[in-house]
């Protein structure tokens, strides 16, 4: 054989061997070698009037759950199914301390520009004041709305501060407080059009970021990202948790206090696609809502009838103070073919009381038979 027949013959099987590499690598992710298995950590049902998604949620110190539901990212071509995108946008509040009670709708008005599409959302007390953090997908522009949260817990109202809004805010996902007015924010892509938008991903551009918001200005914090999604502060604040579902996995960045410069820590593998993490308040575990199995989560944004498995996980820290995921035990506390609980995104723990969100279905509340505060071995 000549030479030249020689490279091409190399060039050849090196082609193939990288689409080979590449469809391995979406077969695991999308999960077609994945069964969706059924297991409730008790008695489970889903909380009225909740039917167009509780995509994630926050926990007062208090246990008023607020809950962000309505989302529509059609704009960059998730959603085909027509009625996830006629769904409005709401806030929701539930009560931990009245499970038996339904959720309740949350009046508010964002100024004179009533756009409300929201997505991630994050909570800051301090004193008896109570900030709530909502990512907007308006029409123009990605803003986060700021809110402050009044009343009583058995009747709680929102007021509507500000919307702030910042050229670094590309494909909003989650925002994650950290004072009165500042916060991090995930870009989980660069651009907003549909078409080129499914191009960034399918190519895995890392356009996304973190940015961090401080009130005035905000700066990027870590540049070059590919679909971070949800994120959690630890409860030292040493750490911000972000979630990686395309690598199934979740990011662990250690936090200065004094820039709110992010530095990376470690990447822990969990073995499903991570969405929101909720930091546990006592324990500082963290519970995620997961998708279970991605290309059925696909099929239900083309048509919301077919339902996506959910699955919530509970990652329990076994390592030391400064290196707390060192080592690590995932639980799954519930999981569920879809039938009670779609395309589940978001959960929040109180004693034995979980509630879990899902990206454009209902809200599900469980009994669990084990109080979440325990540290023992047991789920
Ligand atoms: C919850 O709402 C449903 C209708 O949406 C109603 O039938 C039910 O009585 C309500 N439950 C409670 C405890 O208020």
């Amino acid at each position: 054989m000549s030479y030249r027949k020689v490279l091409l013959k190399s060039i050849a099987i090196l082609a193939v061997l990288f689409v080979i590499r590449y469809l391995a690598k979406q077969v695991l992710l999308l999960g077609f070698h994945k069964t969706a298995f059924t297991h409730w950590p008790g008695p489970c049902r889903s909380v009225s009037p909740v039917e167009h998604g509780a995509e994630d949620m926050v926990l007062t110190k208090n246990g008023l759950a607020i809950i962000t539901s309505g989302i529509d990212v059609a704009y960059r071509g998730d959603v085909t199914d027509p009625r996830i995108s006629a769904a409005p946008g709401k806030l929701f509040a539930f009560n931990f301390n009245k499970p038996e009670q339904n959720a309740t709708e949350l009046e508010f008005a964002i100024g004179t520009d009533s756009e409300f599409s929201p997505h991630g959302i994050s909570i800051w007390e301090e004193g008896s004041e109570t900030r709530i953090f909502v990512v907007n997908h308006r029409q123009d522009a990605e803003t986060i709305e700021i809110f402050k949260l009044i009343g009583d817990i058995a009747k709680p109202k929102i007021e509507h501060i500000k919307s702030v809004q910042d050229p670094l805010f590309t494909s909003v996902n989650d925002v994650l407080a950290t004072g009165p007015s500042s916060f991090y924010a995930t870009n989980d892509g660069y651009l907003r059009f549909t078409a080129w938008r499914g191009l960034e991903r399918l190519l895995s551009r890392p356009w996304g970021s973190v940015v961090h918001y401080d009130g005035s200005e905000a700066k990027v914090v870590v540049g070059s990202t590919f679909e971070y999604n949800g994120m959690g502060l630890s409860l030292d604040g040493q750490f911000v948790y972000i979630a990686r579902p395309f690598t199934s996995s979740i990011m662990i960045y250690e936090r200065s206090s004094e820039t709110n410069d992010l530095a990376f820590h470690q990447e822990i593998a969990i073995g499903a696609l991570p969405d929101n993490i909720f930091v546990h308040p006592v324990t500082g575990d963290l519970w995620s809502g997961c998708t279970a199995i991605g290309y059925r989560l696909l099929a239900a944004f083309e048509n919301i009838d077919n339902w996506a498995p959910s699955l919530v996980l509970r990652v329990r820290p076994l390592g030391t103070k400064d290196r707390p995921f060192e080592q690590f035990k995932v639980y799954d506390v519930f999981s569920d073919d879809g039938h009670i609980m779609s395309s589940s995104s978001s959960a929040a723990v109180v004693g034995n009381g979980l509630l879990i969100g899902s990206v454009m279905q209902k809200l599900v509340y469980c009994d669990m038979k084990v109080d979440s505060t325990l540290s023992r071995d047991t789920y």
